[in-house]
């Protein structure tokens, strides 16, 4: 007993919360430690300043773990529809198009890293060149231009330096030749705003540079990103609704089953809300990947693991998602936790996985570009975004909507290479050369909407509650808050579904 309360307070003080000496030993005795910790972290998610968790709390926590295990007594999930309620979605034809964004395999040897950067620069150029009239064919050619001139070049970064002056020397290369470019530390105001964007350039990427030679160097004066032109709001008929979602991870002792079959039900008109006309338009949904939580995804995961069978996981995921009214299309990708290849673009979930007869569930790739009633949606687990948030000084787990804005003005997913697995393909598929009206990732867990240049940025967050890894490393994760798009009046709607009934 001495030991478990031991061993409490040690997983609490590691996400920062303090058991008070006096919490009850008779209140943890046979419950699994992790869960508690999981329920303390949530409850004191909101708190400020010093967190202990008094026996009150503790108490609180230990009953509501013993709720949620009699509410997930093996029982199918019933769902069913009430008489009243006629869905709109229910009465208009689907209207979808799925386009994979799968690697085209090559032998995975360096020439298919070749390829794939080649790929990379001569699709991101294109979008580039659309951006300026003046750019030299190649960095090679710059040999030949006189000193002073004013040149705009093109290609993938290599690296950055700060020199002993503390200027930024970066280098980028086309396949031709490689560039000095040199970024000056200066007082003028456009002088400082360009030396602190240079700070924002991350590896890998494909930029343009506008800037004067210099002897071997350019001395830059303006940066140009890709980008995304204005996008024009797109007219639709019929006021069809998409919802989002990601990160479910059924199998974790901390996926939140309860609050996301009060979702399937909410769906299905069975819950009394405000929000009900809303849940009828809903025709489409998007889950973004990490739908189960896998195994051996990191070390001593099987602490966290309420189901050891990966093959049970998806089992469990499959009853989930026949109860969702069959009218309704569901697109679904995988993530880093599921039973695929970790490298992106990740193929659809094969049969042997996951084999589903049902025509409104359709298994795609990550990322995968879907059209839902003409709103074009590019759908992506999200593995890009931590490399980014490391990267970028300003970005943060708690706002992965301007994650995604940088993403969209880099023209592509992950553009630091060793920032997530890939695969040695012929085309890089991770650009972005087709501007979405709608952008989805999860994978962070926080949820988050934004909107840049016409493009609707939205992360879904989870269905998974908090976990000790997130408690440790002050994570926030936002689980339950489905958000739901509007075609008509182009709107998210959050729908809250923390408090469950
Ligand atoms: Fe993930």
């Amino acid at each position: 007993m001495e030991n478990a309360k031991r061993e409490l307070a040690r997983l609490l003080s590691n996400a920062g919360i303090f058991l008070a000496a006096d919490a009850a030993e008779a209140a943890i005795g046979g419950v699994d430690l992790n869960l508690i910790v999981s329920k303390l972290i949530e409850a004191k998610s909101g708190a400020e300043g010093l967190k202990i968790a008094t026996p009150g709390d503790v108490e609180r926590a230990v009953s509501s773990i013993e709720e949620d295990r009699l509410a997930k007594t093996p029982k199918p999930v019933e769902v069913s529809r009430t008489g009243s309620f006629v869905p709109y979605a229910s009465e208009i034809e689907a209207d979808y198009r799925i386009e994979a964004r799968d690697a085209e395999q090559t032998e995975g040897n360096v020439n298919g890293f070749v390829d794939y950067f080649r790929n990379r620069l001569s699709r991101l150029r294109q979008v580039l060149e659309t951006r300026s009239h003046t750019v030299a064919p190649s960095i090679e050619a710059l040999k030949d231009y006189a000193a002073g001139r004013e040149v705009v070049i093109i290609g993938m970064v290599n690296s950055r330096i700060t020199t002993r002056n503390g200027n930024t020397m970066m280098l980028m290369e086309d396949g031709t030749a490689e560039a000095k470019v040199m970024f000056m530390k200066a007082e003028s105001r456009e002088g400082a705003a360009l030396f602190a964007s240079a700070n924002r350039i991350v590896n890998d990427e494909v930029i343009a540079v506008r800037g004067r030679l210099s002897g071997p160097f350019v001395i830059a004066k303006e940066i140009l990103w890709p980008d995304v032109p204005i996008r024009e709001r797109k007219e639709v008929e019929e006021d069809a609704a998409i919802a989002f979602i990601s990160d479910v991870h059924v199998g974790s002792k901390f996926f939140m089953e309860r609050n996301f079959v009060k979702m399937l039900e909410w769906l299905s008109g069975n819950v009394d809300s405000k929000s009900k006309a809303l849940a009828g338009k809903v025709k489409y949904i998007v889950i973004g990947g990490d739908v189960v939580d896998g195994i051996g995804i990191y070390p001593e995961q099987e602490e966290n693991l309420a189901i050891l069978d990966i093959y049970q996981q998806y089992r469990v995921l499959q009853g989930l998602l026949e109860s969702i009214p069959d009218y309704i299309h569901v697109f679904v990708l995988p993530g880093d936790h599921d039973a695929v290849q970790m490298a992106e673009p990740q193929p659809a979930f094969p049969k042997e996985l996951i084999d589903m007869d049902r025509g409104n569930i359709h298994f795609v790739s990550n990322p995968c570009n879907l059209t839902l009633h003409g709103i074009d949606v590019l759908a992506y687990h999200g593995y890009g975004l931590v490399p980014m948030i490391h990267a970028i000084p300003g970005l943060s787990f708690i706002h992965p909507e301007e994650v995604m804005i940088e993403m969209l003005k880099r023209r592509h997913l992950s553009p630091i290479y060793g920032g997530s697995v890939i695969v040695p393909s012929r085309n890089d598929n991770l650009v972005i050369d087709r501007i979405p009206d709608i952008f989805h990732t999860g994978h962070i867990h926080k949820n988050g909407i934004s909107e840049y240049h016409g493009v609707h940025v939205v992360n879904s967050g989870s269905w998974q509650g908090f976990t000790p890894y997130q408690g440790k490393r002050g994570l926030q994760p936002t689980p339950c808050n489905l958000p739901v798009f509007e075609a008509k009046s182009y709107r998210f709607t959050t729908v809250d579904f923390t408090g469950v009934v």
